[in-house]
């Protein structure tokens, strides 16, 4: 690997959505010295729990625990300091919560991470979710056009201090616009041609993704629905740097 390599593979994001640890032990072995961070979301952590969080250290890899916490400010508190517990690198929840929610996340996380003598993890607000258009705004009594209210709530996840957040390609250039330049955007939704875009809307190429101002990027079926996940890897990390 070159460093260049190096520098772009801890910008990638392995998504491992799979129903089987097994599998995911595999692939955290196969990838861990190519890329930064593995997503464990709500299908392992709801099948295997902390078992999955603990399975990834075993394999000397750091954890992105995706499970969008959102709940009244006390509750997602108690959540945010045992995920610190599990020594996750990056945790989220959806900026929907309020300020006062994503605010207590962010002290949560200071005073266990302290606690446990770690760094504080990354912290990451879902805005909307890419799934809802306008009119699914307008159901939910929401003010649309979409694009302006991820600038809306991720303005109000920057106030409340936490770090960046989870946003498709299509808003990166809005988020980028409105606020400081190391607020930082974690991006799915990357692919390495439009043509392999399984159930994304819109794609762009992981070279596309950075340069548009995503600090990192999330991919999930282009690698672990690979028939060579290390070759997958290695190509998307070649095509961060295009
Ligand atoms: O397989 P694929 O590369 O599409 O996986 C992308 C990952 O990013 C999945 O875990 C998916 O849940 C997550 N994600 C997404 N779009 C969002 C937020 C999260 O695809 N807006």
């Amino acid at each position: 690997m070159t460093h260049h390599e190096v520098v772009f593979g801890e910008r990638l994001i392995v998504a491992l959505d799979l129903d089987d640890i097994s599998r995911a032990r595999a692939l955290v072995n196969q990838l861990k010295s190519y890329v930064g961070l593995f997503k464990v979301g709500h299908q392992l952590f709801t099948r295997y729990g902390p078992a999955a969080t603990q399975m990834i250290h075993d394999e000397g890899g750091r954890i992105f625990l995706d499970l969008k916490y959102h709940d009244i400010p006390n509750t997602v508190k108690l959540a945010v300091e045992a995920a610190v517990a599990l020594k996750v690198t990056m945790l989220n929840f959806h900026a929907l919560g309020g300020k006062e929610m994503m605010a207590a996340a962010v002290s949560a996380a200071h005073d266990a991470a302290a606690k446990h003598h770690v760094s504080p993890p990354i912290l990451l607000a879902v805005t909307i979710l890419t799934s809802l258009a306008d009119p699914d705004l307008v159901a939910a009594g929401i003010a649309p056009p979409v694009a302006e209210e991820v600038a809306r709530l991720a303005y109000m996840a920057n106030e409340a201090g936490v770090n960046g957040v989870v946003a498709s390609p299509q808003e990166i250039p809005i988020i980028r616009s409105t606020l400081p330049a190391d607020f930082l955007i974690v991006t799915p939704g990357v692919r390495l041609s439009n043509s392999l875009n399984d159930d994304q809307k819109r794609v762009l190429t992981p070279g596309e993704a950075l340069r548009t101002g995503a600090d990192y990027i999330v991919v999930g079926r282009p690698i672990v629905g690979a028939p060579d996940p290390v070759h997958a890897t290695q190509e998307l990390i070649r095509a961060m740097a295009l």
